[in-house]
C-alpha cells in the first residue's frame, strides 16, 4: 500500500475573475462555469494526493445560494478529506470577493470524488490520508457516511450494507 500522506499536502487554492463571457443574461456567473472551475481545482488536489492521473467519478449536491457577480473574484480551496482504495473524496469551498467593496462571502461547497487510474484507465490504489486538525479529523470521519450515501444513490451499494449511514438514522 502507498505511504500515507497528510491532508494538508493536497491543499490547492485557485483564483479566477468573473469576465463577461462567464456570465448569464443577469450578469451573474453561470453555474456550469463555476462547476468547471471547481472540478479543475478539486482534480489538482486529488492529483497532488495520489501523484496519479485522476477522473471525476461523482459530484455531491452543489447548491448555488449566492449569485456571483461580473467582476467578482472567485476563490476556491480544495483538500482531500479521505482516500479509500482507488477513490478520494475532495472537499472544495468557494468564496466570492468584491475587492473594491472589501467584501467576501462564502458561496458554495461540494464534495467531489476522484478515482486514480493507471495508463490503461484502470483504477489504481492511492495513499491513505492522515488528518491532523480537528476539521480534517471531522471530515475524515464523516467521509465514510458520505461515501456510502453516494454509492447507494449510484446503485453501487445495497442500503443494507451502508452500516455507518444507517447508524446515523438509527435502526430502520
Ligand atoms: C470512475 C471509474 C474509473 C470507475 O471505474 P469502475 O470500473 O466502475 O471501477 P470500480 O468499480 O473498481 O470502482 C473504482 C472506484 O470508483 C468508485 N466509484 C465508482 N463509481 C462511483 C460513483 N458514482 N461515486 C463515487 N465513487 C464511485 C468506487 O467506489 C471505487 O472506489 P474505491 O476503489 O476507493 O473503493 C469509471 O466509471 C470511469 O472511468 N468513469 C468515467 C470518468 C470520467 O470520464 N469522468 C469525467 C466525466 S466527463
Amino acid at each position: 500500500m502507498p505511504q500515507p500522506k497528510f491532508a494538508h499536502e493536497s491543499l490547492v487554492t485557485m483564483t479566477e475573475m468573473v469576465l463577461p463571457n462567464d456570465t448569464n443574461t443577469l450578469n451573474n456567473l453561470m453555474g456550469g462555469r463555476l462547476l468547471h472551475w471547481m472540478d479543475i481545482c478539486a482534480a489538482i488536489s486529488a492529483q497532488k494526493h495520489s501523484n496519479r492521473v485522476v477522473v471525476t467519478a461523482s459530484v455531491d449536491n452543489v447548491s448555488f445560494s449566492e449569485p456571483i457577480k461580473l467582476g467578482n473574484i472567485v476563490m476556491m480551496q480544495a483538500k482531500v478529506t479521505r482516500a479509500f482504495n482507488s477513490s478520494m473524496e475532495v472537499n472544495i469551498e468557494v468564496w466570492a470577493e468584491d475587492i473594491p467593496a472589501g467584501t467576501r462571502v462564502s458561496t458554495n461547497r461540494a464534495f467531489y470524488t476522484f478515482v486514480a487510474v493507471d495508463q490503461n484507465g484502470r483504477p489504481i490504489e492511492v495513499p491513505p490520508v492522515t488528518p491532523e486538525t480537528e476539521t480534517e479529523k471531522e471530515l475524515f470521519a464523516s467521509a465514510l457516511r458520505r461515501r456510502q450515501l453516494r454509492l447507494v444513490l449510484a446503485g453501487r451499494m445495497k442500503p443494507h450494507d451502508a452500516k455507518e449511514l444507517k447508524a446515523l438514522f438509527g435502526e430502520m
